[in-house]
Parts: structure tokens; sequence; C-alpha cells
């Protein structure tokens, strides 16, 4: 059962919706189905007192009453506004990205700092967020996927009910509680080319497998409404994907929220080429089983319908009212409309900034470390790199009135005075940024150790920011490699939004950790962790691939017909294939690359700590389950014991991968269905264990009609560890 079932809807909240319905004229229930974005005050209250049905934040708590209070005394009916804003990592205090939180494993959290956010934005009248964003991503060229929570599925799903927990709370009603938004509604994170925008074509049973699961969990934790995707499928937008829209998100998964348009997502049915005006767009979307249009293209400003009765089903356009008043019930706007002026927060609180650091250390991840780190700040130390000094740590989808991060040599030199540190930048983002690495050489030979500070700038991730070279941009990796000359011991850390393409220097760095956009207390959190003072024990949500030319690279790949067991070579191969039969296929015939080696340059799940950790006595409460068993629900468990063998206390990741052998369609390699972020003091050992059924065992057959999920009986491997490789295989029979 979701949340949103059982949210507070009384007898009488039912009554006033239909009273409503029946009452409003066809221009009012048209204006009701849109969420308006006008910067100029007097033209949104406009378009507030001729019936939009939402809009977006207005800045305050004050400008929403004000506005509330158009609608409720100034319209004929009075019904109050949704007030919609994009809350991806925080309102005022900012959580680390989504993908960055991520990294962290840690669907605790990642609930508490949505309910952070939630508190924050709904102290100034925000009622309704535009996330979690939970496309499955897989081409880091794609800006997004800094929104997301990377390539898997499961991930996906696991953390964005988390987000939908954190921001909706037990109760839609409670004033900290504003509705989620599951969003892009579907395939958006599978646009060719990782070029933001563009076609995102894929089979039924990759639509099914990967891109809608995540969205199946949201709704089953109750999410209150979902965004339609700007991309086609099979040629159709989402926008007008009716079969989606209606056919899977409300006949068959039962949604009764709402599913809004992304901005001007409808108007641009007309470039696609599938609406000949935006009349035939609107007209498309709506009986597509759009609720809400975003971008206020339903009605003139006047309130006035673009489209007469009879231009589109009454029936349909009753139900996307009854679903945006449902919502404005089980919100409390019809009894609460206004906020509180007085308590709204403007600025992050000691307990905000204790969280949302506590968020950015848990999402930081060790590529890699030769005992370099944690680092004993003492002597003399140079800090090199645009982000020595930059204090651009909030990450795409952050807004203006955020707070803001301060500098991490600012940090280091507060917190360390007994150091002398020396800044010596070395290289900007951008190629044509004044770089002085002779500086930084010289510099370097008169210090005890270099700290270097690299990464893309926000507004290098995000939304419109699809990059087509994954490297660190502007001068960067030549900093990198001359520090590396210099003998100076030395560690880097990478703060960027997507995976990065690390090979044109890592083999020459000591240490690296990746810190991506953690927020408004990066600097802080990035201390610690260089220091020590804390550990990173975050895993990979994404792989790190060795050149941008082997993109997409994901580790749930299949093993295609002809897998390859090592990289291949630009060298002419001799070639013997004198054996009959299957084993006449040599190395050459396999499915890799001649210049590049195999697999990415760090797998998703990839990370540790500073202590270390023995796995032993993988174990399973049963090898073998019935078809019938699985079917009534049945389960056993896999577990494994975990000790800290190292001198300090630190957090194990434990992941569980399956493999079904030999099914009836390929199946992935390595398919993730459960982890655990665990605390282990030195020396001590715990036992963790995961339930397997068929939630874990199973795929969408999308042969059959309608697709059914289902576990065919065979063979699965299980792996069970610290790492995509790091793990102990099991065997487990179904049937
Ligand atoms: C943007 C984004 C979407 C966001 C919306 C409102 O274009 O695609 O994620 O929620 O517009 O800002």
């Amino acid at each position: 059962m979701s949340r949103m079932e059982d949210g507070p809807l009384t007898r009488a909240d039912d009554e006033r919706i239909e009273r409503l319905v029946r009452s409003m004229t066809w221009d009012e229930k048209l204006a009701q189905m849109q969420v308006v974005f006008r910067p100029d005050p007097a033209e949104l209250e406009r378009w507030v007192r001729a019936g939009a049905g939402a809009i977006f934040w207005p800045r305050s708590a004050a400008a929403v009453n004000e506005l509330q209070r158009v609608a409720i005394e100034q319209t004929r009916l009075g019904i109050p506004l949704l007030v919609g804003l994009d809350v991806i990592h925080g309102q005022r205090t900012i959580a680390p990205t989504p993908l960055a939180m991520a990294a962290s494993f840690d669907p605790d959290i990642v609930e508490r700092t949505a309910r952070l956010a939630a508190l924050e934005a709904a102290s100034g009248g925000v009622n309704w967020t535009f996330s979690p964003m939970i496309d499955v991503s897989r081409d880091p060229r794609w800006g997004r996927a800094v929104e997301s929570f990377g390539e898997d599925p499961y991930l996906n799903a696991a953390l964005g009910a988390a987000m939908i927990r954190g921001y909706q709370g037990d109760n839609l009603h409670d004033p900290g509680s504003i509705a989620a938004t599951a969003k892009h509604f579907a395939g958006y994170g599978h646009a060719e080319g990782g070029r933001d925008y563009n076609t995102a074509d894929m089979s039924e049973h990759r639509l099914r497998n990967v891109y809608l699961e995540p969205f199946r969990a949201a709704t089953s934790a109750g999410v209150a409404a979902v965004m339609a995707a700007f991309n086609t499928i099979g040629g159709k937008p989402v926008h007008a994907h009716r079969r989606l829209l209606t056919g899977v998100l409300k006949d068959e998964w039962g949604m009764r929220g709402v599913i809004v348009g992304d901005a001007d997502g409808v108007a641009n049915l007309v470039p696609h080429g599938v609406a000949a005006d935006l009349l035939d767009a609107v007209r498309q979307s709506v009986q597509a089983g759009l609720d809400i249009e975003m971008g206020g293209n339903l009605t003139d400003d006047g309130g006035h319908a673009v489209l007469a009765p009879g231009d589109l089903p009454a029936d349909r356009v009753d139900d996307a009212v009854r679903r945006i008043l449902t919502l404005k019930s089980r919100l409390g706007l019809f009894d609460r409309p206004y906020v509180p002026e007085g308590a709204e927060i403007t600025e992050p609180t000691r307990h905000a900034r204790a969280l949302v650091r506590a968020a950015a250390i848990r999402s930081t991840v060790l590529l890699k470390n030769d005992g370099t780190l944690p680092v004993t700040l003492n002597g003399r130390v140079l800090l090199t790199g645009p982000y020595a000094t930059s204090t651009d740590h909030l990450g795409a989808w952050t807004q203006s009135f955020a707070a803001p991060a301060g500098s991490i040599a600012a940090e280091l030199i507060g917190r360390h005075p007994q150091v002398t540190f020396t800044i010596e930048p070395g290289a900007g983002f951008y190629d044509d940024d004044p770089a002085d690495l002779r500086a930084v050489e010289t510099a370097a030979a008169s210090h005890d150790l270099v700290l270097v500070f690299a990464g893309e700038p926000s507004h290098l991730s995000g939304e419109a920011a699809s990059r087509s070279d994954l490297r660190l941009p502007g001068r960067q990796e030549e900093l990198i490699r001359a520090v590396a000359a210099t003998g100076v011991p030395f560690v880097v850390v990478l703060v960027n939004g997507r995976p990065l393409v690390t090979s044109g220097w890592i083999d020459a760095a000591p240490a690296v950790l990746e810190a991506w956009h953690l927020g408004t207390e990066a600097p802080a959190a990035i201390v610690d962790v260089l220091t020590g003072a804390a550990e990173p024990a975050g895993r990979l949500p994404m792989s790190f691939p060795r050149s941008t030319g082997q993109v997409p690279i994901y580790y749930s790949h299949e093993a295609t017909g002809r897998p390859a067991t090592r990289g291949g070579t630009m060298r002419q191969e001799t070639i013997d294939i004198g054996l009959a039969g299957p084993d006449n296929v040599t190395e050459k015939y396999t499915s890799k690359y001649l210049d590049l080696e195999l697999g990415p340059q760090f797998d998703f799940g990839h990370g540790g700590g500073y202590t270390t950790f023995r796995h032993a006595n993988a174990r399973l409460s049963a090898d073998r389950l019935s078809c019938a068993a699985l079917d009534s629900g049945a389960r056993v468990e896999v577990s494994v014991d975990v000790s800290n063998t190292g001198g300090r206390d630190g957090d194990e990741v434990v992941q569980l991968y399956v493999r079904d052998l030999v099914s009836s369609v390929a199946q992935p390699v390595r398919r993730m269905v459960a982890f655990a972020r665990r605390h282990v003091a030195a020396g001590q050992t715990i036992t963790v264990s995961f339930k397997l059924g068929t939630e874990q065992l199973g795929f969408w057959d999308v042969d059959a009609n309608p697709a059914r999920f289902v576990v065919e009986p065979g063979t699965f491997a299980l792996y069970i560890g610290s790492s995509l490789h790091a793990t102990h295989e099991l065997a487990f029979e179904v049937g």
C-alpha cells in the first residue's frame, strides 16, 4: 500500500472535490491544469486571478500568501494554489548533488537531507518540488547524470523512494511536507550521444527492465506527481505517449497523483514534428494523460481556454482536475493555504549545516590510495588547481538564494594555523585561462606536500550541459602531470558533477579522492576526509570510463556472444583458427576495443575507506526454492560476516549482485539487487544479511502481453561483497 493511498482524504474532502468539479466552467478547468512561471509579479498575479492552478515559487512566504489570497478571495471558486519549485538537493542549505549522494549508498542520509529541504522550502510556501530525478544515467556525456542516482536501476529506485519519503513525510498534510515529483518519465537518460533532449530509442525489454523500474518504485512509494520527459521513445514524444502516461503509469501501476509536463514540453511537440500547432499539441498531451501543463499554454492570461469543449474529452479533463484537487486536499491547502511568514527559514541552522556536512562526507569516494591519505598537515603545504580557491561547490540546480560554500583553501588555513600554506592555482577551468605550471613546479620543490584540487565548475553539468570530452577541462591534466613530475608527495581531489576520464594522469597520482559537488559544507567535509577526521566510504554510482569513446559503459551489461577476456592491440594479430568448433574463435574475434583495456577505469560500486575489511562465511539459508514457493512469497537469506581488520572504525558497503545464468533473454552479467552500508568498529565482526525472492530474481518478460514480471527456473549466481568484483560467489537454484 503506497503512502498516498492512505492519505488523510476525508469524505468532506471528496464531497468538496466533486462539488467543485461539477461547478467549474470549462475555462476554469483548463486554467487549473497549468503551472506557470512568470518572473514579473504583476503578470503572475494576473494568471492567478485568471484561475491558474499552480505557480512557480515567487521567492518568499509573503509573496506566496499574497498570491494565495488572490486565488482564494479574488477568483469565483477560491481554489488554493500549488506552489512548485526545483528543490533538487536543498533549498537554503545545499546538500551534495543527487549523484554525489548516490555514492553514499545510504538511503537514510538521502531521506534526512530531503526532509531538511522540504522543511526549508515549505517554510517559504513551496508545497511541491520537481524532484527526485530518477532517470537511470549510463552516459556521463549527459550533464543531467548529476541530478540522478547513477547507472543502476535499483540504486535509483531505492534512493528515489528515500527522497520521496523525505519530501512527503508520513503525511502530505504535515506543515513540513511537500509533494514530490518523480522525473523525467521515461528514458531521458538514454539520449543518443549523451546529448540533452536528444532521441532516446530503446527496446521495450530495456525500457521495462531498466528505465521504468525506478518509476515503478516511486509509484509504490506514493509519489504525488510524475513529470513527463522531453524525449521521444519509439518516435513518440513522451508528452504525447498515451501508452506510457496512461497505459502504464495510471492504468497498470495505479498512480493516483498528477502527471505534470516538463517546461514547455507540450509546446515542444511542434518542433518534434508530431503536432501541427500549439492547439494540436495541447490536445494530444491532455488526451495522452497529462494533467498539468508546465508553461501556461491551455489558456490565455485572462483565463480563456485555447480549446473549446468538445476539442477534448470532458471525462479526461474532469479526471485531470479531480487529480489536481485531490493533491491540493492531501496537502491541506483548502484548510491551511497560508504559511506563517515569521517562520520562514532563510538561513541554514547549525543542525542543517551538520546534516549536509555529514551527507557530504558520506558521499566522498576514495578512488585510489597508496597510503598518502589521510594526510598529516604540518610544515609547508602547496595548494594548487582551480578548486583550491573556487567556492563553486553547490553543484547543478541550486538557486541564487542558496547558502554559499567557502573555499577549501580558506577551510584549511582556518583549521590548521600551524601549517604554512602556499596557494598557486596553476591552471583554470578553461583552455584560455592563464596557466603557470612552472610556478607550481618551482613552488612544489620547497613544500612537503601538494594538494591538487581539480574538477569541473557546476555549470558544466546539469541541464543542457552535455560534454563531448570527459577529461578535466582546461589545462588541469597538465597541471597534475607537472606536479607528479616534481616527485613531491601529492593528493588529487576531484570536484566535479559527472564521471570523468582520468586516464591521462591517474597512474601518476598516489591518492585520489572523488569529492563531487558537495554543497554548502563541501570545504569542511573535504578537509575532514583529507585529514582523517572522517573517512571516505562511498562507492561509485556510475562507472568512470577509460575514454569518452568507451561510452556508454555500465556494469550491468550483457555478456554478448563473444565476451573478451583482455583488451585489444593496435598491432596486427596472428590468428590461429586451426581448431574447429567454438574454440576456433580466437581472442581477436571478441567484443573489445583495439586501443583500450577492457572495462572502465573505475567500476560501479568501487571505493573504500581508511581501514580494511575481510568478508567471510558467505552463505545461503537454502540453496534452492521452487517457482511455486517463490510465487507464494518465500525468500531465502544471503549472509556474509564482515570483519574490520584495520586500526580504525569504518563503514563498509556490502553489495549483492545476481546473474541469471541461462534465461529466455540475455541477462546482465551482474545486477545489483541489494546493498547495505554498515559501520564496523575496529576489530569488530558483524553479519550482513539480505532477503532473496521474486523481486530480486525476476525480470520483465515483454514478449508476454501484457508484459509480466517473471522468475524463470534455473541456476543463479549470487555475488556478495564490498564491490563489483570483490565478492564471494554462491549458487542458487530456482525450480
Ligand atoms: C526543466 C527541467 C525539469 C525542471 C523544469 C522546471 O526544463 O527539465 O527537470 O523540473 O524545467 O524547472
